[in-house]
């Protein structure tokens, strides 16, 4: 069992207000790549080219190649003990908020309902020039791309580099960080902002910090306590002990 410390289990069963950040390490045991670390994305593939206003500017079949290689294994993919962990964490804490940097829906999908998807979400889709939601049905195997009824171009409804965070879902994230008494910080590397700055945000509102990731980041020694390991293994845990603490 999890060793945890005294005041940790305090805040935990006091806590009103939660709020918990995942990055791409939360999914890692379902199988989807991670971004950094040896076995990264970027360590592959040039982020310029594939997630970038230029590179789906210049080479559109080529950035619709890789998000259809990527919706592949995310549509093959299950939530794991992790995410279905945060889910059940939702249910015991009066105001429970989860901010996500995955677009991979799987959240969604493991029970979490009040989700900010800080990234946009992979499984959909917009028009490049109007930014309405495309909901038709693309089909992967043809190579070829619908547009808009604007006239624009359909693209995957993700946030790539250079472009701004959707709005609703910045400020919804910002205001729970802000007003968190308890923050998990789960599988992020830490180095992406806005999104790396919500822990620091929570924490200097007064925020418990805890940080679950398999090795040290940037947040760790900022953190109030951390949990070196597997999401998937840790969180759990931590529930367990939480159940323990409300009922007894
Ligand atoms: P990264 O790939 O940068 O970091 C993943 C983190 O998860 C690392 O710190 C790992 O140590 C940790 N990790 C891996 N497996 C884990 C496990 N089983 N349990 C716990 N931790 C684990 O991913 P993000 O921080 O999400 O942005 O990256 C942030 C953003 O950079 C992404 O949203 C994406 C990327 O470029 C966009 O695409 C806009």
């Amino acid at each position: 069992m999890l060793e945890i410390t005294k005041e940790f289990r305090n805040v935990l069963k006091s806590a009103g207000s939660v709020a918990v950040l995942t990055g791409a390490g939360i999914s890692a045991e379902s199988g989807v790549p991670t971004f950094r670390g040896e076995e990264g994305l970027w360590k592959k593939f040039r982020a310029e080219e594939l997630a970038s206003v230029d590179g789906f500017m210049s080479n559109p079949e080529l950035v619709w190649e890789w998000y259809m290689f990527r919706r592949n294994i995310i549509n093959s993919v299950s939530p794991n003990p992790g995410h279905y962990a945060l889910a059940e964490m939702e249910k015991l804490f009066d105001n429970f908020t989860l901010i996500t940097q995955n677009v991979d829906g799987l959240h969604k999908l493991s029970g979490s309902e009040n989700i900010f998807e800080l990234h946009g979400n992979i499984l959909k889709n917009k028009c490049f020039e109007c930014g309405k939601p495309y909901t038709e049905e693309i089909d992967p195997e043809s190579g070829e791309h619908p547009n808009c009824e604007c006239g624009g171009k359909v693209r995957p409804d993700v946030v790539w580099f250079g472009e701004m965070l959707p709005e609703a879902a910045i400020n919804g994230a910002f205001e729970a960080a802000s007003r968190a008494e308890l923050f998990f910080s789960v599988g992020t590397s830490a180095l992406v902002q806005p999104a790396a700055s919500m822990p620091i945000i929570a924490k200097q509102g007064g925020a418990y910090l805890v940080e679950v990731n398999l090795e040290p980041t940037p947040l760790t020694d900022v953190a109030d306590c951390s949990f070196l390991g597997k999401s998937g293994e840790i969180l759990p845990q931590i529930v367990e002990i939480l159940k323990s603490e409300k009922v007894g």
